[in-house]
């Protein structure tokens, strides 16, 4: 594998983890406002994004290459209540969808096939993950975050459970 597409790829794992890191915090955060649903989602979030970088490490060293970590950015640990942390996991998961478009091309322009072919599952997981996150979001502006609304929906958010990646 070239050098480039290798750093970028052991870049990436480590934002997945830092994405796990982060959610983690906002799980902790959201216990703290007695949301134990949406924690219980953040939760779940977490091990996702593990499973993010899990597949990245996989991929590395199956095509022979190094994993190299390195330490994880400290993530945030307050917001201000429930619409501003959803808000921020979806600017945040658009920063993961323009990261992963760079590695794309640059792949691509490395005729780099094999890593084009992997990346291609996190080009759609990355479609799915937003299209989630935005309909939650879009669900708390609509009861403007409190409420009985709130209560509900953070019932729901206890459903959630981790699925392991196909
Ligand atoms: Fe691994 Fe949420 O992107």
């Amino acid at each position: 594998m070239k050098e480039n597409v290798l750093k970028e790829l052991n870049r990436q794992l480590n934002t997945e983890l830092y994405s796990a890191y982060l959610y983690l915090s906002m799980a902790a955060y959201l216990e703290t406002q007695n949301l134990s649903g949406f924690s219980n989602w953040m939760k779940v979030q977490f091990e996702e994004e593990q499973a993010h970088a899990m597949k990245l490490f996989q991929y590395i060293i199956d095509r022979g290459a190094e994993v190299k970590l390195i330490s994880i950015e400290t993530p945030q640990t307050e917001w201000n209540g429930i619409i501003d942390v959803f808000e921020h996991v979806l600017r945040h998961e658009q920063s993961i969808t323009n990261s992963i478009n760079d590695i794309f091309d640059l792949a691509l322009k490395e005729k780099d096939h094999a890593t084009v072919n992997t990346l291609q599952w996190f080009v759609k997981e990355q479609v799915e993950e937003e299209a989630g996150v935005s309909d939650i979001l879009k669900s708390l502006m609509m009861i403007d975050g409190k409420g009985t609304g709130l209560f509900l929906l953070d019932r729901e958010m206890k459903q959630r459970q981790f699925q392991p990646l196909i």
